[in-house]
């Protein structure tokens, strides 16, 4: 206040958000697929994408080879981590890996809702009572339906009897029911969930591609914007940050659609 009694009156500056600021806090709904084949180009990829407020999240195949102590290093670089495992066996068994994997501090972990609900219920219990022991809040997200199964195959394969967004419904209901925090669908399913299951029930949407890049396996895709609109909490986004020539610019860009 002082300061500025001596200085010449300059005009009001219009509110207008800082354009970094703003596109730190898009970055947080972003969570990295790091698909990658091994440690070192985990983290060199963590370190290009270290700062810009974004989370990263180590699915099967990572962890197939580096096993949970990556997590550690990951959080080192100040990411908050998804640690995707996709668990489904009978609830003791998960009950007790979630609460060893909790030992790595995960900000997310996830579950098959197929597994039940007390499968699903267990593992809450004890991820939430892990997190609490270590003085922070993780969260248990159910997977609902891969997005690689589609509505014949979960008929003809599966005996399913409903439609693939009435069973994304029921499968997600049962999760909120057991205490889960969230689930893992598709963008395109986020309308519905968000309706049926509130404002504050985590929506993770991975099949996200920006406007003009690659679809590569995924067949149907929301671009960020669009998944946002449509009630997404995190997005998902691998291969198109992941695999281009510069991984921080692409981030960076995947919010010129929504500016
Ligand atoms: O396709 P992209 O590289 O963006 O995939 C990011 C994540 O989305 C993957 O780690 C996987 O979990 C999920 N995925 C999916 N359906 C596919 C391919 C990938 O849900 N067909």
């Amino acid at each position: 206040m002082a300061d500025k009694a001596n200085k010449p009156d300059e005009p009001d500056k219009p509110d207008e958000p800082n354009k970094s600021d703003k596109s730190d806090k898009l970055n947080e709904k972003v969570i990295v697929a790091l698909d990658l084949p091994g440690r070192k180009e985990a983290l060199r990829m963590a370190e290009t994408l270290a700062g810009s407020g974004c989370r990263v999240k180590v699915g099967l195949e990572l962890y197939a080879y580096e096993g949970p102590r990556l997590i550690g290093e990951l959080k080192d670089l100040g990411f908050p981590v998804f640690l995707d495992l996709k668990l489904h066996d009978i609830p003791a068994t998960v009950e007790r890996t979630v609460r060893a994997l909790l030992n790595w501090e995960p900000e997310m972990l996830d579950v098959h809702c197929s597994g039940g609900y007390e499968m699903m219920a267990r593992a809450a219990e004890a991820l939430h009572e892990a997190g609490a022991q270590r003085g922070y809040e993780p969260k248990l997200l159910g997977i609902t339906v891969l997005t690689s199964m589609g509505e014949e195959a979960l008929r003809r394969e599966l005996g399913v009897g409903v439609t693939l967004a009435e069973h994304v419904l029921a499968l997600a209901r049962l999760a909120k029911r057991a205490g889960l925090d969230g689930v893992v669908a598709s963008a395109r399913e986020a309308p519905l969930l968000r309706q049926a299951l509130g404002p504050d029930f985590l929506l993770v949407t991975p099949g996200i591609r920006p406007p003009g890049s690659a679809l590569n396996d995924q067949a149907r895709v929301l671009t960020p914007g669009e998944a946002l609109a449509a009630g997404s909490s995190y997005l998902v986004i691998g291969r198109p940050i992941t695999r281009a020539d510069n991984p921080r610019r692409a981030l960076a860009r995947i919010w010129e659609e929504v500016d």
